[in-house]
């Protein structure tokens, strides 16, 4: 396996690419926007393709690299459900697994320090975010915090995984690179209380300073999708218009989710899947026929669809089209 943990200097934030060889899909988990030629760079030099980018929760402190990551290798973004941005690819729920080659990850919601905090458990690690970090746990005083959600999350989650379970936390700021569950049960001296209640007077009383930059790196990493404006210009369709152009015998409707993705919002009718994931493969196969067809992708949300339309253009292919917001802006008009 290929594991990598990168170190930001000036937020102390830790980055994650993981793949289960060389020349393999790799994922990347809390990438710094700053950092991302260097990610790249790894990438290029193991032969890996990065297919999943992934942030825990939004961050206060630096700017995310989930887009210029997605810009740059037409990876799919990730987070969980309860995140506030405007748009990612692929959204998870509590205890839902995801994969890409060869390795599975599977999410924990765990809020407190914000409430869109997630933790992604593969095997015998666990990666927290700022719910659990090495002898710490992340504040709860903004971005909808919780102290007794945090204990929650603490005690009934994190904390039942085995005892030599490794943490790979988002932050460090003392020097430390990992720890495992036992090791913070015995001496994080925030996990050293006997209720909610002492925790709680312990978060409520750290008196930190807000991060510098907090009110400029939120709203960003808030909305590093690729908005519905911008989707319009990549041969965007709304739905009223889909329902005309599919009574058009020589077009071919694809959904390009996942079947996690199929299970809880099933496919519209008169629609093939091929994962987002496999389209390249698709593309290379049918080559010859897809010239003659109309190609119509949606998604989600619009996200992966856009990318797909312009993977199509590098295979010169000029008559696709895709449907604005995805299955999401069906539900939502
Ligand atoms: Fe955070």
């Amino acid at each position: 396996m290929i594991f990598r943990q990168f170190f930001d200097n000036i937020s102390s934030t830790y980055t994650y690419l993981i793949a289960s060889g060389k020349g393999r899909e790799a994922l990347i988990i809390d990438p710094v926007l700053d950092n991302v030629d260097q990610y790249i760079q790894l990438l290029n030099q193991l032969d890996l393709r990065l297919v999943k980018v992934i942030d825990t929760h939004i961050h206060a402190d630096h700017v995310s690299g989930i887009s210029e990551l997605r810009d740059k290798t037409k990876c799919i973004t990730l987070m969980g459900e309860h995140a506030p941005a405007d748009i990612v690819s692929m959204r998870v729920k509590d205890n839902e697994n995801l994969k890409i080659e060869n390795i599975n990850l599977t999410a924990m919601y765990t809020p407190g320090h914000t409430d869109d905090s997630y933790s992604f458990l593969m095997n015998d690690r666990v990666f927290t975010g700022d719910a659990l970090l090495i002898k710490g746990t992340g504040r709860t005083d903004f971005q909808n915090g919780d102290p007794y959600d945090s204990y929650k999350s603490l005690f009934e989650r994190l904390l039942k995984l085995p005892e030599d379970t490794y943490i790979y936390p988002a932050h460090d700021y003392k020097g430390e690179s990992v720890s495992t569950i036992g090791e913070e049960k015995k001496f994080n001296p925030r996990l050293q209380v006997s209720s909610a209640q002492e925790y709680a007077y312990i978060m409520n009383n750290l008196n930190l300073d807000n991060p510098k930059q907090m009110d400029i790196v939120i709203p960003k990493n808030i909305s590093m999708g690729i908005s519905i404006e911008k989707q319009k210009k990549l041969n965007g369709i709304l739905f009223e218009e889909l329902k005309d152009i599919i009574l058009n015998k020589n077009c071919q409707l694809i959904d390009l989710r996942e079947k996690s993705e199929i299970i809880n919002e099933p496919s519209l009718d008169n629609s093939i899947n091929v994962p987002y994931l496999n389209l390249q493969k698709y593309l290379n196969s049918k080559k010859n026929e897809l010239s003659k067809t109309k190609l119509i992708f949606y998604c989600a949300v619009g996200e992966r669809s856009s990318l797909a339309v312009q993977i199509c253009s590098s295979y010169n292919l000029k008559n696709v089209c895709h449907l604005v917001g995805g299955i999401k802006g069906i539900k939502d008009s």
